[in-house]
């Protein structure tokens, strides 16, 4: 039985291939004692986002160790509450027909037509950070509330209630950051706030926003119940919450710990979408993928995962497995790019070209108009959250200003 060492937040791909070169898969035990297989090689990690006896309705987890968290949290939200009814909490026939449903409301052409408003909001953000005088944390300024704006103007969420959202993200949607009383406290508040912001669109009439789209969405006469709108759109505001923002915040933290890079980027911008597909391999937002359920014995690489269990899989893992990447270590946006941020299979991420767009458009604003940025801590000094499910930084201090960067 393994568990996470005590630098895993700060610094977890060294474990990583130290489990990769002893096998495809492991038992882990995590900090709050829950005990789970943990996948992570990059064959294996495929294979069990679409093997169809790994199951993601925690009402799955009939097994005594997979029933000790499936009661509780399922990594986006717990089993048994109005917020639960969602796509990353079903499985197959469910799924496909919310999947169905959904889809239409992440249609390209409609994310495409976000880019000269993404742009705006980047912008604006960034004349706050030219007006500042010394150190700047990036991540509050910039990469947090250029997502956060874009999924609640997206959504028709009022954007000035993002402190509160920001609030109930983390508690609702992360199992390893919150507590049973605080997540069940922030699951209420959520509820009553959304059905809250259904209730005026059925009363003052529907608009161009995503809530009003998934409100009158229907297939062969199938729509979305009330449960299922209100655990949709709560979703779609954690995954804006949670994700592009350290897309964006890793990206620069990986610039700016190498000058000349971001001062060709800034010299010539047309490299920012491969080093945005690289980055999500080399470290990408999600570290182990939300929670899933053997309901079925799973013969892995000569290990066998017994029925009943709980299955994580390590997306940050596989993206360095050495066996699928030549020099995983390296970041080289040249490569040809099959990584697995974005999940694979039936879960893969609806969100994925919204993501794209918002980490190219930011860092494209971002390196034209501060040629000189630079980090303002130490590289040792840098904080990371403490979640399984989230790679990312508490904060990303930055000097706007800073000293040119070296060549
Ligand atoms: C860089 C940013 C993002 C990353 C790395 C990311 C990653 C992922 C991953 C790994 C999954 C699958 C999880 C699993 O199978 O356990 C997923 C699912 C999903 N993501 Fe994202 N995501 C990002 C941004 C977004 C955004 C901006 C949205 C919405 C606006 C979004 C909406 C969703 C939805 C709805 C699902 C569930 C799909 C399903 O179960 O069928 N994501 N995402």
């Amino acid at each position: 039985m393994r568990e996470l060492p005590a630098d895993f937040f700060r610094a977890p791909y060294a474990f990583y291939q130290e489990l990769r070169s002893d096998g495809p898969v492991h038992q882990i035990r995590l900090r709050n004692g829950v005990r789970a297989w943990l996948v992570v090689d990059y064959d294996a990690a495929k294979a069990v986002l679409r093997h169809p006896d790994i199951h993601k309705d925690p009402h799955s987890a009939t097994g005594a160790r997979a029933r000790q968290v499936g009661a509780g949290a399922s990594g986006v939200t717990s089993a048994n509450n109005r917020l639960s009814h969602h796509l990353l909490n079903a499985d197959p026939p469910r799924h496909s027909r919310l999947r169905k449903l959904v889809t239409p409301a992440f249609a390209p052409a409609r994310m495409d037509a976000l880019a000269p408003r993404v742009a705006a909001i980047a912008d604006e953000l960034l004349d706050g950070i030219a007006d500042a005088t010394g150190p700047v944390d990036l991540l509050d300024a910039y990469a947090f509330p250029l997502p956060i704006t874009v999924i609640c103007e997206l959504l028709g969420v009022p954007v000035e209630d993002r402190a509160r959202f920001r609030a109930w993200s983390a508690a609702v949607a992360d199992m390893s950051m919150s507590t049973p009383e605080g997540m069940r406290a922030a699951t209420n508040a959520v509820v009553n706030y959304f059905d809250g912001l259904v209730a005026l669109r059925r009363t003052n009439g529907l608009g161009d926003d995503l809530i009003s789209q998934l409100l009158t969405v229907t297939d062969d006469g199938d729509r979305l119940s009330h449960d299922e709108l209100i655990s949709t759109a709560f979703l779609i505001l954690v995954a804006g919450h949670e994700t592009t923002v350290n897309l964006i915040s890793n990206t620069v933290l990986a610039l700016l710990t190498d000058p000349p890079r971001y001062r060709a980027l800034h010299d010539d911008p047309t490299g920012i979408p491969a080093l945005v597909e690289e980055m999500l391999r080399y470290n990408g937002p999600v570290n182990i993928a939300t929670l899933r359920y053997s309901t079925a014995p799973i013969a892995l690489g000569g290990t066998e995962i017994p029925a009943g269990e709980l299955v994580l899989v390590a997306l940050a893992s596989a993206n360095r497995d050495e066996r699928h990447f030549a020099d995983p270590t390296a970041l080289d946006p040249d490569r040809a790019s099959s990584h697995l941020a974005f999940g694979h299979g039936i879960h893969f991420c609806l969100g994925a070209g919204l993501a794209r767009l918002e980490a190219r458009i930011a860092l494209t604003r971002l390196v034209a108009r501060f040629p000189r940025l630079r980090l303002a801590v130490e590289d040792d000094d840098l904080r990371w959250r403490e979640s399984i499910l989230i790679r990312g930084l508490l904060d990303l201090p930055v000097d706007p200003a800073g000293a040119p960067a070296m060549r």
